[in-house]
């Protein structure tokens, strides 16, 4: 806590929370525990205190670009068309344009993390279709997937448990799309004795049961995809 005390954040990014808490409180919500949980995940992975704090400003900035996103689309229980489809993914690189103008830096992180937090290690991802690089982008990434499958979403009312989270999380860095050091860490944090990143074994016993009221991915008219919030 002492260390998120200490991130600065700029005016029109706190006014954008306000926006969010007020209209999109799935957002709001969103966006703090990805700002706690990856900040945690970075004093893991990347052991330099003060530049932990310079990251860590980049979780609640990440989906700044969703406030470009119209609200009916960002609440939609039913699933997308594949034009909707277009606006919510548009958020990453909204996000980049707005926070390259409210850092009038280009190469901050954070500008980074809005645009590529979507991107994966295989190259499945969105908007670019490019390969994660940085380690804070890729530690947002699974941040953001995890606190996505926890909490129920618009396009689906029931959360995972914790366990069929971690399982498809797993499952994701199995097929290389997110790093496995930053799922190690996430999955050491949910055991009880909090061992070491690098000393976790994982099972690969599947024992968690996804909900099955879940339309994300399904384009109206269309097959589901495999891609995650
Ligand atoms: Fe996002
Ligand atoms: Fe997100």
């Amino acid at each position: 806590m002492s260390l998120l005390e200490t991130v600065h954040l700029y005016t029109p990014i706190l006014e954008s929370l306000d926006y969010f808490k007020q209209h999109d409180f799935h957002t709001y919500a969103h966006v703090l525990m990805v700002f706690v949980l990856s900040t945690l995940l970075a004093e893991d992975l990347i052991p330099d205190y003060q530049e932990c704090i310079q990251l860590s400003a980049t979780g609640p900035t990440h989906d700044i670009g969703k406030i470009s996103v119209p609200l009916h689309i960002l609440k939609k229980t039913t699933p997308l068309t594949k034009s909707e489809r277009g606006f919510i993914e548009h958020h990453a690189t909204a996000g980049y344009v707005l926070l390259s103008y409210y850092y009038k830096d280009i190469q901050n992180l954070a500008c980074e993390v809005a645009l590529s937090h979507h991107e994966r290690g295989d190259g499945s991802g969105y908007p670019r279709g490019i390969l994660l690089k940085d380690p804070m982008v890729e530690i947002i990434a699974v941040s953001d997937i995890y606190d996505a499958l926890i909490k129920p979403r618009p396009y689906r009312p029931t959360a995972y448990d914790n366990r069929a989270a971690l399982e498809e999380i797993t499952a994701m860095a199995e097929q290389n799309k997110i790093r496995w050091d930053v799922v190690k860490a996430l999955i050491a944090h949910n055991r009880k004795s909090k061992p070491h990143y690098k000393e976790i074994r994982i099972s690969a016993e599947k024992r968690g049961t996804p909900p099955s009221d879940n339309v994300y991915g399904i384009i109206a008219g269309e097959e589901k995809t495999d891609s995650k919030d």
